[in-house]
């Protein structure tokens, strides 16, 4: 299709609604508003930590000019759009979370000493413009206030200007010198690295990230009972965690997994439209995304009518050993290798125990065994933050093989998966899947589990579900 047609046809859709043109309707609806005196707004915590971030990426890149686009609105069908949500590389270095303008730019100039940032977006047009009443995607008669350039200036303490600048300002640049996350590895690296550790900021975020999910999965609990009454339970599940995302947060951190009976076993089971059956385990992977985009990511396994049996119960010790056991030793010095081996020899023990495979637990964890690993092939763990799977572009030397320091933030997530259809185990395990997902924070000494408030231990469980459904 030629450029002239794919124009003719885009405008089709706009041309639609008839809304009146001309100037001097334009200068009719411009006029007879109140003048805006909102004050500017007050700076965000954010913004000290946001220009730390900047120094150091400046200190990196030396002599570069560093390009960081928040990305576009994603269409999901037509002219209908999926809810924005910025790059998070982007969100890092500006603090600006979900009220980000689609389209911004941050360029960091690292020429100088000290480094020279400016925001680029697409700041209101005023009301005396065509835009404000005929665009639908951007126009405030439809979507609401937009910023201007002094308000987000305020806000994040940078200095802003018009997108509408950015070719012009970028075209002063060798195109050598100019950086992008297209462009550029090394880049991608450096920021996906510079978000292991968090600071005080990303630690108080994270810990409303928790307290909204664990919210959510309260709402779960209250809600099992007419999950059960409905063909489509899991949707029900899923349903009053989304609430509590909304009502609590900006979303979720990413798709609900609500898993009952044998879907428990399906590592990424979001399609949440099969029954929630009295007697069998739900297994619930959910996690609230804040205001600032830092998410939570939570696995809860609980008994539907409220009380384990005595399998479910020794399965699901045997994943929270595995947990345990990583909780003990993690600690600053230890590498994130290190953990999961520690949880495998838990799972490769149990399952030697119950004589899943001949040949011992020590020979299933030789490499080129890994026999236990059939019921359990996911890792232990992944770093966590603006990212459910965060800072997955660093190096394998800074993530997997690097040690752990303080202020790190991840997962603890072991589980167990015996497939409905599994003939290596015995007939009353097959079905049943377990994971106990817990968020950590690396400490001096240890790690503090941001989720403890949610209960762990079956009895615990148990008791935590009878208080919420009484
Ligand atoms: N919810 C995805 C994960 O646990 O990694
Ligand atoms: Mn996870
Ligand atoms: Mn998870």
């Amino acid at each position: 299709m030629s450029k002239d047609a794919a124009k003719k046809l885009a405008e089709r859709g706009s041309a639609r609604s008839h809304r009146p043109t001309g100037n001097k309707f334009v200068k009719y609806i411009g006029t007879n508003w109140a003048i805006d005196t909102t004050p500017l707004p007050k700076q965000s915590k954010v913004a000290p930590f946001a220009a730390a971030r900047r120094d150091a990426v400046a200190e990196a890149f030396q002599g570069k000019i560093v390009v960081i686009a928040a990305g576009p609105e994603l269409a999901r069908s037509n002219d209908d759009f999926y809810r924005y949500r910025p790059n998070s590389a982007f969100a890092h270095l500006t603090g600006w979370g979900s009220s980000t303008v689609s389209d911004s730019v941050l360029v960091i100039d690292a020429r100088g000493k000290k480094q020279k940032s400016v925001l680029y977006f697409r700041e209101s047009a005023g009301k005396k413009s065509a835009e404000f009443f005929s665009n639908s995607q951007i126009g405030e008669f439809w979507v609401g206030f937009r910023p201007n350039l002094k308000q987000v200036a305020a806000l994040l303490g940078i200095q802003t200007k018009s997108l509408s600048k950015l070719d012009a300002d970028l075209a002063e640049h060798k195109k050598k010198n100019v950086l992008t996350l297209e462009k550029s590895t090394k880049l991608v690296e450096f920021v996906s690295e510079l978000r292991l550790i968090k600071d005080s900021y990303e630690i108080a975020e994270m810990k409303k990230a928790v307290a909204a999910s664990i919210k959510g999965f309260e709402s779960i609990v209250k809600n099992l009972s007419a999950a059960t009454k409905h063909p489509r339970g899991e949707r029900i599940v899923e349903a009053a965690f989304y609430a509590e995302a909304r009502a609590e947060g900006y979303d979720l951190g990413y798709g609900t997994i609500a898993a009952a009976g044998s879907h428990a076993c399906t590592l990424h089971w979001v399609d949440n439209d099969g029954p929630v059956k009295p007697g069998e385990l739900i297994l619930v992977d959910a996690g609230v995304e804040v205001e600032s985009l830092y998410t939570a990511d939570v696995t809860r396994t609980l008994p539907i009518n409220g009380k384990f049996s005595k399998l479910q119960k020794e399965i699901y010790m045997a994943v929270l050993e595995a947990a345990d056991a990583v909780f003990a030793m993690a600690k600053p010095g230890v590498t994130y290798s290190e953990m999961h081996k520690t949880a495998m020899k838990v799972i490769a023990q149990k399952t030697a125990d119950w004589g899943f495979y001949k040949g011992g637990y020590e020979e299933s964890l030789k490499p080129e065994n890994q026999w236990h690993r059939r019921w359990m092939i996911h890792g232990t763990g992944h770093h966590l933050g603006l990212d459910v799977h965060d800072c997955a572009q660093a190096r394998r030397e800074m993530y997997h093989d690097h040690v752990l320091e303080e202020g790190m933030i991840f997962t603890i997530e072991p589980g167990l998966y015996f497939h409905k259809d599994d003939l290596m185990v015995p007939k009353e395990f097959r079905g049943i899947g377990v994971r106990i997902e817990d968020d950590v924070l690396v400490t001096r000494t240890g790690v503090q589990n941001l989720t403890a408030k949610l209960p762990r231990k079956p009895e615990e469980i148990e008791a935590w579900m009878a208080k919420l459904k009484a």
